[in-house]
């Protein structure tokens, strides 16, 4: 095992008693027959995953399930190709082209809400690819990056690449023109495409100048953006704060008139090329862009949205996440829609104006399936202990992702906001396993408040302890949660970087770097977690230096790095403290070079530098000046012992540190 700080996780949470899925929900579910999980059975792997594929449309079909001779980089359905925008746009023309496939809620209430039918949305995907395509010069197999926020242009613009084969990179829009460069570098995008403006909290916010930052900064990096590609928010009406860049800036909508009515004829893609990089925060300061597939990612999501989320073409689906996460790429836009759904795209904040809107909106649209984070529940619960009751929404399946929620709050979830009608899963995942790993199959299990469900049908998870003995399922200790098994939603690799790639997943596990056998790759999350008797998998949280704030996961690293920008800062280290609503918030911990003196304006910078450099959900809770840091003898910086203090707990002995004192005058600073 990689060398960390170890971690001990007490595992004295009790058993939950079980829910039933409810008759009627049963009664139109997709999946109700318990023995998928014999169909699914590891003898029958890789085969078994037929199934998925099949529910897609391929101009080829493959001829290998599963090649695993350059292991661990898997590839799936070997020799198929298909086109991504064809699955999720064209097919449905011929049964739903009048139907919504995308509801528009924007934030101000008192605007309109759009609905985009299948065959509007075939049109604006068709000529923004003509725009990629013929203006922008982008083909298949490049990169370009995409800073867009919450508004249909972002789906639109992502299926004009998959229609391409042009490799999208969107980063999340409250993430700042900094970070947004380190992508465009990484992934050496020579387009960007923005947004002037959008809402939150009421507020129309300048977006577009993040885009000057991002191509500046990307640019001193050595990667240069030709053309900036900008929607607006308001179409024909500019609301950014920063003028247009002659020669590089383009409005979208300008374009727009002269590829009206262009159709472009879809790429047809192998199977395991790519289809999009999304970043995630590793242990390491530097984001790892991971690489889905074509066919293999695609045909994983089609089948958890049909069979997991129980989507059917007449409901109507509302996945409260933002699509710059990995939850919202598979789960508002790619999975729905190859299943021909109708999917909500909610522009701002849950809680704007009230409480109350969440509901409003599933009134007014008829929402009967419902997805959203246990960071979401809790403040919605906070804000207003049963006001869901007072609404007559009625939801027939809710999801909750991204984070452990307390059995407490699960019940609200089920009681308040599902009126005890409709069925809950936990859904457990990573941005680097493409779509859902553990959860119940909503009407074939019963739900336990708090734990994610067992393996869905193929997935195989084991815990494993430091020394890779298994452990028992019912012997309620913790250790490492790992899948045995490939799967066809999983990363191929990290971009440019295949050797961080088996290093952080799967040679921690791995006895022969050799073998083509996938049996020895067990792939390993970097999530600690206890699996029950009844093979229910409860999660505990991360091992490694990742921090889980509002069900985002933030690197200590980038945060650290980002506080090392000021000028005055010595050392930084960044903790995660217990928050009621967000589940875990940073506090971070900085001592200064010498002959500098502690201020609240330095602190108040160090926290607008991390805003700034990283975004605005990595602002620390607190920042705290010390004298200096609790460290071990060989230097290294014990952010356990501070992440007590944060956290009111007891520090443990401390005597072996080199400087003991320091511990208790923290202490002291912190909690007065
Ligand atoms: O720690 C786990 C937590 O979120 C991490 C993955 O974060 P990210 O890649 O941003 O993807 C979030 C959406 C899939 C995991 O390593 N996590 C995710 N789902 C759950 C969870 N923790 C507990 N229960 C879940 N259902």
């Amino acid at each position: 095992m990689a060398e960390q700080e170890s971690k001990h996780y007490d595992v004295t949470m009790q058993e939950e008693e079980c829910f039933y899925p409810p008759v009627e929900f049963i009664g139109q579910a997709n999946c109700t027959d318990p023995s998928i999980y014999e169909r699914f059975s590891l003898e029958n792997f890789p085969e078994c995953f037929k199934e998925h594929a099949d529910l897609l449309d391929w101009d080829d079909y493959w001829h290998t399930t599963l090649d695993t001779s350059d292991a661990p980089c898997w590839k799936w359905f070997v020799g198929g190709k298909l086109n991504v925008c064809h699955n999720c746009v064209d097919r449905h023309l011929q049964q739903h082209r009048n139907k919504t496939a995308i509801y528009f809620v924007p934030e101000l209430e008192e605007e309109r809400i759009q609905k985009i039918t299948y065959q509007e949305l075939y049109r604006r995907v068709n000529e923004t690819a003509a725009i990629l395509r013929d203006f922008a010069g982008l083909k298949a197999g490049d990169r370009v990056t995409l800073h867009l926020p919450m508004t249909p242009e972002l789906p639109i613009t992502m299926l004009a690449c998959a229609r391409l084969g042009v490799i999208h990179s969107e980063v999340f829009s409250g993430f700042s023109g900094k970070a947004c460069a380190d992508r465009i570098w990484d992934s050496e995008s020579e387009v960007l495409i923005t947004m002037d403006a959008y809402y939150r909290s009421g507020n129309l916010i300048d977006h577009k100048s993040k885009a000057d930052e991002a191509v500046e900064a990307a640019d001193k990096q050595g990667q240069k953006v030709n053309k900036v590609l900008i929607w607006q928010r308001y179409p024909g009406t500019y609301n950014g704060e920063q003028s247009i860049v002659e020669g590089r800036d383009y409005f979208m909508n300008d374009l727009l008139q002269q590829y009206k009515g262009s159709e472009v004829e879809p790429v047809s893609m192998p199977a395991e090329e790519p289809l999009f990089l999304m970043y995630t925060s590793g242990s390491t300061g530097r984001p790892k862009g991971c690489v889905h597939s074509t066919g293999g990612y695609l045909a994983y999501v089609a089948w958890m949205s049909k069979y997991v989320q129980d989507i059917h073409p007449e409901d109507v689906y509302w996945c409260m996440a933002d699509i710059g996460w990995i939850t919202g790429h598979s789960f508002i836009v790619y999975g729905p829609l190859a299943v021909a759904g109708s999917t909500v795209i909610y522009e701002g904040v849950p809680t704007y104006p009230d409480p109350g809107r969440p509901w409003r909106v599933a009134e007014e649209l008829g929402v009967n399936i419902f997805h959203t984070s246990p960071t979401a529940i809790r403040g919605l619960r906070k804000a207003g202990g049963d006001l869901p009751l007072q609404y007559n929404h009625q939801f027939k399946h809710m999801t909750t992702v991204g984070e452990p929620i307390e059995p407490e709050v699960w019940r609200w979830y089920y009681n308040v906001v599902g009126k005890g009608k409709a069925v809950v899963v936990d859904t457990w995942w990573m941005t680097e396993t493409g779509g859902f790993l553990c959860s119940t199959m909503p009407a074939v299990d019963p739900m336990k408040p708090g734990s994610a469900g067992p393996g869905l049908p193929g997935i195989y998870p084991v815990v494993l302890d430091d020394e890779g003995k298994e452990i028992q399922p019912g012997e309620n200790r913790a250790g490492n949660l790992c899948i045995r098994n490939p799967w066809p939603g999983g990363m191929q690799s990290i971009w440019k970087n295949r050797e961080r790639y088996v290093k952080t997943y799967y040679s921690p596990y791995n006895k022969d770097p050799n073998s083509t056998d996938w049996r020895d790759w067990p792939y390993m999350a970097g999530d600690a977690a206890v699996i029950a008797s009844d093979n229910y998998v409860r999660i505990l949280g991360r091992v490694d230096d990742v921090l889980n704030v509002a069900g985002h996961r933030l690197g200590t690293k980038e945060i650290e790095s980002a506080a090392l920008t000021v000028d005055e800062v010595a050392e930084a280290a960044v903790v995660s403290v217990q928050d009621e609503v967000k589940g875990t918030v940073p506090d971070l911990y900085v001592s200064l070079k010498p002959g500098e003196e502690p201020s609240e304006d330095l602190a108040r910078r160090i926290s607008t530098a991390v805003s700034d450099v990283v975004g605005k959900i990595a602002r620390p809770a607190h920042v705290y000046i010390v004298a200096d840091m609790p460290k071990t003898r060989s230097g290294k910086i014990m952010r356990r012992i501070l992440a007590s203090i944060s956290n009111r707990k007891d520090v443990g002995d401390v005597m072996t540190l080199a400087n003991p004192h320091i511990v208790e005058e923290i202490r002291q600073q912190v909690q007065g």
